[in-house]
């Protein structure tokens, strides 16, 4: 058996009990909010991941891009939903062909989009399904008024070889209510003008404990849950012992007394800030601020740490943002406590495409 300590850093470390753990309470969430989970697999993608979000109880999971799809479909995921307008014949070749051998639903904003995808599905007998995408506050891609919803899914409708899904959107950071008053505003709008609205689509990590209150959504699609950060930490969704994605770095340098340098910079932090101040939370030195990083540094400053951390010695940090985190990563290795349990290749990180 090895230990942490032996591991050359930095590394990602993967609690397994952590993320088991949150996993389940999320699907238990759900369960007693009578929402369908679909967890988004940006977060760790990894199809094992993916699987037991499956066995768990999810209906399916949520990619972000197509290569992310192809990863997953190649593990055995069958019902995606990729939540990504997607735009340009090579791609939406990618997307026929997944949807030759998986089940594969997208979202579309425009007219321009939908158009694009009756041009590549016109010929299929199994038609592919298209969410609208609803911009309820994020400020983000989305159509921007439940008319407009409306009228682009009359479009979906009509075009042969798509079929209308629904809605999608992805809330704002504690914008949960504002999200669930446009829904609401939009299954009332449909309804009143006889328009089926197979599912509502909703959600994030940050306001995933208000599950119950996602008011006329159907299904909710949490992606960090499962790793949780230091942002979620912040928005009150987790606490730092739940937080199961970590990274250790190695203090190289003490220049003065009061700042480490450390071999983790933004090659593995990312320069994420999420509204954060410093660039990470050392679980070790709570009172160590990360004040900043170049590449292959990370500059800490533990004027304020009662016990300095020497050169030689490992500091433990919970990242500001851990989706990024992983996908700067060939691997991440999965720990329980401090045992080492495996490496794991981080299948879909890069696929970006
Ligand atoms: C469309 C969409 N759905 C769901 C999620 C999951 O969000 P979170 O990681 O906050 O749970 C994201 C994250 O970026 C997203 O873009």
């Amino acid at each position: 058996m090895s230990t942490i300590s032996e591991l050359e850093t930095p590394v990602v470390l993967v609690d397994l009990d952590k993320a088991e753990a949150n996993l389940k309470k999320a699907q238990d969430a759900a369960d007693r909010a009578g929402i369908k989970l679909r967890p988004h697999i940006k977060t760790h993608k990894l199809p094992r991941f993916a699987k037991r979000q499956v066995e768990l109880g999810a209906v399916g999971i949520t990619v972000q891009k197509l290569g992310e799809a192809e990863v997953m479909a190649d593990a055995g995921l069958d019902d995606l939903l990729l939540t990504f307008n997607i735009v340009g014949a090579k791609k939406r070749d990618r997307l026929k062909a997944l949807h030759e051998r998986v089940t594969i639903r997208v979202v579309a904003d425009s007219t321009e989009t939908v158009m694009g995808l009756a041009e590549t599905f016109g010929d299929q007998n199994r038609p592919l399904g298209v969410f609208v995408e609803c911009d309820t506050g994020m400020g983000r891609c989305g159509v921007q008024s439940p008319e407009a919803a409306l009228s682009l899914a009359r479009q979906i409708a009509v075009l042969p070889g798509l079929q209308f899904a629904g809605l999608m959107t992805y809330p704002a950071a504690k914008k949960y209510r504002e999200a669930a008053d446009w829904l609401a505003e939009a299954k009332a709008l449909f309804d009143s003008a006889g328009m089926p609205l197979p599912e509502i689509t909703t959600g994030g990590t940050p306001d995933i404990w208000h599950m119950e209150e996602a008011g006329v959504a159907t299904e909710y699609r949490p992606g960090t849950y499962i790793y949780m950060d230091r942002s979620q930490v912040a928005a009150g969704a987790a606490s730092y012992d739940e937080c199961a994605l970590t990274v250790v770095a190695t203090v190289v340098s003490r220049p003065t007394e009061g700042r480490a340098i450390i071999d983790a910079g933004s090659k593995t932090l990312t320069s994420d800030l999420l509204g954060l101040e410093g660039h990470g939370h050392v679980l070790d030195y709570p009172e160590a601020k990360i004040v900043g990083l170049s590449e292959e540094h990370g500059t800490v400053d533990v004027s304020a740490c009662a016990v300095k951390p020497k050169i030689g010695d490992t500091i433990r940090i919970v990242p500001n943002h851990c989706c990024p985190v992983s996908n700067l990563f060939d691997t991440v290795t999965l720990v329980r406590g401090e045992e080492v349990v495996e490496t794991v290749h981080v299948a879909a990180r890069g696929r970006v495409d």
